[in-house]
């Protein structure tokens, strides 16, 4: 794109005060945000703002719980059947583990990349990425294998990361074995659809979200290297929970036996209205849906054996087919927006600070892809022993409940303390 095709996309997607601003501005700058606006998808930008105006589904559709296996209703020998098929798969050494460690943490107010937070956990406080360390170790001892791990950065945190991982040498994980390949990002807009600059003159942009990982590991060639290295099942887990269990042989094997592409480890409810996503089918398709949009009388409603009809809720824990990855890279996934107080620049090139939500920040998410399949496998997991997140600075889901949770779990697995 030359400057005068750039100025004309400019006029013809209405982005008046970026024109004013290059108006304003000095030429080095001018300069400056010329090459970037260079690199903007207008259609997509077009799309965004599309996105922004359109109501909120208010209907929800047809709503139907979801079938899960509960291993606590399963005999031993069942257990150990799926639990062989899932070993047989990580011992041959087509299995990998991938994390998603492009987000912002915002809530957590932390500055630097999640992973590389400290908690304060016995016997001695460890990293986020040291405990994903720990797992993969014992897994790799158990199995006598070593599980090539996938992290995903965002362009904002990728050099902070791999300085990181290469500063701690990697936890003492064969680095051969660990690769890194950063997600996408999508700008921000402000609510009439115009790009923002920062004091800096800089586009600004954020994370396209978690549900970006499918696409960035097919462009980034992580695809294709998992392929030659013959993986055919990889968990995707986050950065954030300190009870993950990527390497889980009951899952794979129920999936391998139920012929599913995808398998989740769900957690049940607390209570109809904890606040988080619910598995089910809508309109037919495997969905999670928020509770903030689940009707009324659904949140409250009880099955037969008076559980919560919609309590299997979705927590990040994932597993993929190679099969599934492949053909998710190929779909485009709706956008999630996110309202947010942004400064800009304003016209006149001075910054504007604003003192309620005035922009929106858009997201892919993982879950996203489960309705492309005709059905997901859902393992039932438990709080205490899956469970454990690290999203705010204080309260639920803070570093103080998850310290007790992987305390507890920790002391009773093997009286460490
Ligand atoms: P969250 O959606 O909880 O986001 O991420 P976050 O960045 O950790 O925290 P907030 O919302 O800004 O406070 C769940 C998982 O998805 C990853 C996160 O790193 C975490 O492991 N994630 C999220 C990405 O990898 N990329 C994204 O763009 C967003």
């Amino acid at each position: 794109m030359n400057d005068a095709e750039l100025i004309e996309n400019l006029k013809k997607y209405n982005q008046t005060r970026t024109l004013k601003i290059l108006k304003n501005i000095d030429k080095l700058n001018r300069d400056k945000m010329v090459e970037q606006l260079k690199e903007i998808d207008f259609v997509q930008l077009k799309d965004l703002y599309k996105n922004i105006s359109e109501e909120a589904k208010v209907n929800v559709g047809e709503l139907k719980p979801i079938k899960s296996l509960n291993p606590d209703k399963m005999d031993k020998e069942e257990k150990e059947k799926y639990e062989e098929i899932g070993e047989d798969v990580i011992k041959n050494k087509k299995f990998a583990v991938a994390t998603m460690s492009g987000g912002q943490g915002t809530r957590l107010g932390f500055k630097g990349p999640k992973g590389t937070f400290k908690i304060d956990v016995e016997p001695e406080p460890k990293y986020l990425f040291e405990i994903i360390v720990d797992t993969l170790q014992r897994a790799n001892k158990k199995y006598n294998t070593i599980i090539p791990w996938y992290i995903m950065t965002s362009p904002e945190n990728n050099d902070q990361i791999v300085s990181f991982m290469e500063k701690h040498n990697y936890f003492g994980y064969n680095k051969e074995f660990v690769g890194f390949f950063e997600q996408g990002e999508l700008p921000l807009i402000t609510e009439d659809g115009q790009i923002m600059f920062d004091e800096n003159c800089n586009i600004e942009k954020a994370s396209d979200g978690n549900g970006s990982i499918f696409k960035s590991m097919y462009i980034k060639g992580v695809l294709e290297d998992m392929k030659e290295k013959g993986i055919e099942w990889v968990y995707i887990g986050s950065i954030d929970n300190v009870l993950l269990k990527m390497v889980d042989p009951l899952l794979m094997g129920v999936a391998i036996k139920e012929g599913s592409q995808i398998a989740t480890r769900s957690i049940f409810k607390n209570c109809p209205t904890e606040r988080i996503g619910s598995l089910c089918i809508q309109d037919g398709k495997v969905k999670v849906i928020e509770y903030s949009e689940l009707p009324k009388d659904m949140i409250e409603a009880k099955d037969a054996n008076g559980e919560i009809l919609f309590g299997e809720s979705h927590v990040m824990c994932n597993l993929f087919s190679m099969k599934a990855l492949e053909k998710i890279s190929l779909q485009t996934l709706q956008y999630h927006k996110a309202h947010k107080k942004y400064s800009y620049m304003d016209e006149n090139c001075k910054m504007f600070i604003p003192d309620k939500p005035n922009a929106y920040k858009f997201e892919y998410f993982i879950f996203d892809s489960f309705e492309f399949f005709d059905q997901i496998s859902i393992v039932r997991g438990k709080r205490e022993e899956d469970f454990a997140p690290i999203k705010n600075k204080e309260g639920v889901d803070s570093p103080e409940t998850a310290r007790k949770l992987y305390n507890d779990y920790w002391r009773k697995q093997n009286g460490r303390v």
